[in-house]
């Protein structure tokens, strides 16, 4: 499908280097990144396609709400070719931090750097060049209504001064390529959630962009049109050779599509790498409560509501193992039981997968005192297993 877009005449764009598909050398890069010590970077790397330096925001003051400093000292990496995932809570500073990319905001201090190009520092006609090669997918679709699926997606070649005929070989591939060439003349109230969001994202790969920014694109849909959407977005990161900068405070997004991950925390990355080893070993408390809404990880409801922050006469404590890797597919527990004398019950549990690489967890129930639950948990941390006291359940 790629070959049918690469035909057309190139948009006009000030990006230059080629996008290379996403690869072990970007996630390498970007877990290194991750593993430094904050700050430490003094130049862009080669194959990033967005550098953010030392970028801060503040939002000033006005007569009813103090400052808000919505980003402080983003430092972050996104590998071209890759697809790179941003999670954090609402109001955390994701949409701020996706409006510095395409210039619709500025920084109050630090770089952002597209492509090698420091966006806040260009001037109008050199910004509307930028913004040509940058799409963008928003949570509500924002298409508009007088229009038709067509016309939706030809709107910014229109905008361009693109010649129609031009316009009509861009636009019918492009149709296709998100599965809707039998709603072309279809108008966005006869379309459905996941249909309109595919209309969004043609629209934004109209001017044949190097980056495409995705700000909450499945927020507004079901499970199983989200994974399509998903699957969609992922199929052109491969298949274009698109770099792909998603936000979401849904782990299951990041989990099914994004190769690294950053986690933003009141306006600061708190926590960042690939995403298998994010998820199977989250460090930061924010991005512990992030992987708690994952299905696979979600506790039952019968079982959060029994636990008690302190043991007491007779209680069991209960334990979350998370595995990841080889360690999924070994028999933990029945070794535990051996090493230990513990008794262990399992509560739930689930194994899932992050680019074919198994992982999830298991909550267990284990009798006896501290001493008891601290055997258990050296014998674990000796397995090279990651634990985590949930509480405790009469
Ligand atoms: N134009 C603005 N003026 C003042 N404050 C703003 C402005 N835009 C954003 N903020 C504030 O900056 C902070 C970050 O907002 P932002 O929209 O980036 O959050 P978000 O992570 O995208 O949240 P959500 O998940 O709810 O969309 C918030 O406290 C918000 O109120
Ligand atoms: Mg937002």
């Amino acid at each position: 499908m790629n070959t049918v877009l690469a035909g057309n005449p190139p948009a006009p764009s000030i990006l230059s280097r080629t996008a290379i598909a996403a690869g072990g050398e970007n996630r390498a890069e970007f877990a290194a990144a991750g593993a430094s010590a904050k700050n430490d970077r003094m130049s862009v790397p080669a194959n990033a396609m967005v550098s953010f330096e030392a970028v801060s925001k503040r939002f000033p003051a006005n007569r009813s709400s103090a400052e808000v400093v919505a980003l402080d000292a983003i430092e972050l990496d996104v590998p071209r070719g890759s697809v790179t995932g941003i999670i954090g809570r609402s109001g955390a500073g994701k949409s701020t931090l996706i409006r510095l990319v395409n210039g619709l905001e500025k920084p109050s201090s630090g770089r952002v750097i597209v492509d090698g190009v420091d966006v806040a520092a260009l001037g109008e006609d050199r910004l509307r060049d930028v913004r040509r090669s940058i799409g963008m997918v928003f949570q509500h679709f924002n298409l508009l209504s007088s229009r038709t699926a067509y016309q939706n997606i030809a709107l910014p070649l229109e905008i361009a001064g693109v010649d129609r005929r031009v316009i009509e070989a861009r636009v019918t591939p492009l149709l296709g390529l998100v599965g809707l060439t039998d709603k072309r003349d279809r108008y966005p109230s006869e379309l459905s959630g996941g249909q309109k969001q595919r209309v969004g994202i043609a629209r934004a790969l109209a001017t044949q962009p190097k980056l495409l920014l995705s700000d909450e694109a499945t927020s507004a849909l079901d499970p199983e049109t989200t994974r399509s959407i998903l699957a969609l977005l992922k199929q052109i990161n491969t298949e274009l050779g698109l770099t792909v900068l998603l936000i979401t405070h849904e782990m299951e997004v990041v989990k099914t599509v994004a190769d690294q991950v950053a986690v933003i925390d009141r306006g600061a990355i708190v926590e960042r790498g690939t995403t298998f080893d994010i998820l199977s070993a989250p460090k930061h408390e924010t991005t512990r409560a992030l992987l708690a809404g994952l299905p696979s990880l979600r506790l039952p409801a019968f079982l959060a509501e029994q636990l008690r922050p302190e043991p007491s006469a007779g209680s069991r404590a209960v334990l979350r193992i998370s595995f990841a890797g080889d360690s999924a597919t070994q028999p933990i527990l029945s070794r535990l039981g051996q090493v230990t004398g513990v008794e262990v019950n399992i509560l739930a549990g689930a194994i899932d997968e992050i680019g074919g690489r198994p992982f999830g967890s298991l909550v267990v129930s284990i009798a006896g005192e501290s001493k008891t639950l601290a055997k258990a948990e050296k014998h674990l941390a000796g397995q090279g297993l990651q634990t985590e006291v949930l509480g405790h359940v009469a």
